[in-house]
């Protein structure tokens, strides 16, 4: 064996030849915000209007993240730390594999964003807050979690008794309470595209 190199490594397909097959530089777009603040809808439409334009994208979210992978894991903080390393973990895969990823979770703290960027890499990590007014989200309340929330149904809710940390270093703020959906997509739009694109 030349190099004290294994020969499985050999058969190994680069990610800059995945990237390569799929014309595109992988990145990891991480959206954060409170819930009902719009990151799921805007992943949603991030990934469709990526994928129109060619690109191979994934999105993660408490849909195909908490019902699965992380099935066993609650809202304190030590879960949502597991939570976030998980799904860390699992991005980390995807990028690899040079797909462009979306992850869309609450992630509230400093601390639990620094565990995902530093599973990720400053390189290949993009932060987004997706910024709406806790009263908006809790008007909106799609899902009837606030409601539950102020009647003491649902423990350690996000901004209602478990804290959410506004992040003081996004590379992008979005502000949903001021725009369309549409608007909003198409400004995550404009700053990731540069990023993904071969030259
Ligand atoms: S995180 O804090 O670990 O990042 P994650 O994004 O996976 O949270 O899940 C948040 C979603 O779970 C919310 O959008 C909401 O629908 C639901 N949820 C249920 N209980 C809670 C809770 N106690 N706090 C926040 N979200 C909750």
């Amino acid at each position: 064996m030349s190099n004290n190199i294994h020969p499985i490594f050999d058969q190994l397909v680069s990610r800059e030849e995945k990237e390569s097959f799929l014309n595109q530089h992988s990145k990891l777009i991480w959206l954060t915000g409170l819930s009902g603040s719009g990151k799921s809808t805007i992943a949603k439409g991030l990934e469709k209007a990526l994928f129109k334009r060619g690109f191979y994208v994934q999105v993660l979210d408490g849909d195909n993240i908490r019902t699965g992978i992380c099935n066993n894991l609650g809202f304190t903080v030590e879960d949502r730390s597991e939570n976030i390393r998980r799904i860390s973990e699992v991005a980390k895969l995807f990028i690899e594999a040079g797909v462009v990823t979306i992850c869309s979770f609450v992630s509230p703290t400093q601390q639990i964003r620094k565990i995902a960027q530093q599973i990720i890499g400053d390189n290949d990590h993009v932060g987004v807050f997706i910024d709406a007014p806790i009263e908006i989200c809790e008007k909106r309340d799609v899902k009837g979690l606030y409601k539950k929330a102020r009647a003491g149904e649902i423990k350690n809710f996000t901004g209602i008794d478990s804290p959410f940390e506004r992040p003081d270093d996004p590379n992008l703020i979005i502000e949903t309470a001021e725009q369309t959906i549409e608007e909003s997509v198409e400004q995550v739009l404009q700053f990731v595209l540069p990023l993904i694109s071969k030259k």
